[in-house]
């Protein structure tokens, strides 16, 4: 059985007592549903998360990382940097990298190649633009960015993928991908996972939904077949928001 998974995306938000206020209201949470739990801050803040959640049901994971294991890299940080501080998972391919630092199919592969060889689990994100949308493309677009970025893996691989499917169009801005959207694309990506490893393993793969998931909308998202848990952003800003998401299963 495949798991549900809510991961909030802080994103470039909270500094470090922020951080430790955030997550004193999250320890006062239940987890009520059956959903694992990701907190993903920024770079500075890993190790007090980690340190202050380290014996929760809350896992504290990377945001970005380098391929490289150490060198004349100035500004990144490896996966085994990341490990050293506790975390284990680590999202690659969000759309913010994508679009601002230029990350493009080629060097994602290289990074989710790191990633797997330190034993970390990948949070794989991808999703159109509204251009391509409008232009009837998304299945197209979003075919291609898993293809170029995962299909030289073997199928053992995705035991330790994720998936996050973030049209570009929602994020951010309140619009949500209706239910229905989001299922078809779901079913659509599984297929294509199916269609290359067997629907064994594409059976497995949990595929997460992220743009504008809030706790209005999330149980209706969440009761899609093909919808595995959320990439949340804005809403994980907040304990009781990004709660009330967790809990929607
Ligand atoms: P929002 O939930 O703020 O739309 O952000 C989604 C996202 O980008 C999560 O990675």
């Amino acid at each position: 059985m495949r798991k549900h998974i809510v991961a909030g995306n802080w994103k470039m938000n909270n500094d470090l007592s922020m951080t430790e206020t955030l997550i004193s209201e999250l320890k006062k949470q239940t987890i009520t549903s059956d959903a694992e739990v990701m907190i993903a801050p920024v770079f500075t803040n890993l190790w007090p998360a980690y340190q202050a959640l380290k014996d929760s049901d809350i896992e504290v994971v990377a945001q970005n990382m380098h391929f490289a294991e150490s060198g004349a890299y100035t500004g990144e940080v490896s996966a085994t940097m990341l490990k050293s501080v506790g975390v284990k998972t680590v999202i690659l391919g969000h759309s913010e990298r994508r679009e601002y630092f230029n990350e493009t199919d080629e060097l994602l592969a290289k990074k989710v190649d790191a990633a797997l060889a330190n034993d970390m689990r990948v949070i794989f994100c991808f999703g159109e633009e509204l251009a391509e949308r409008k232009a009837g493309k998304e299945q197209e677009v979003v075919g291609s960015q898993i293809a170029n970025a995962l299909f030289h893996l073997d199928a053992s691989a995705f035991k330790h993928i994720i998936l996050a499917y973030e049209p570009v169009w929602a994020i951010g801005t309140g619009e949500t991908a209706s239910p229905e959207q989001a299922q078809d694309m779901h079913a659509f990506i599984r297929k294509t996972l199916a269609d290359k490893y067997g629907a064994e393993v594409a059976d497995e793969v949990s595929i997460l939904y992220g743009g504008s998931v809030k706790p209005a909308n999330a149980q209706e998202i969440f009761s899609k077949p093909d919808v595995d848990g959320g990439l949340i952003g804005g809403a994980s800003l907040k304990a009781d928001d990004f709660f009330a998401i967790v809990n929607a299963f």
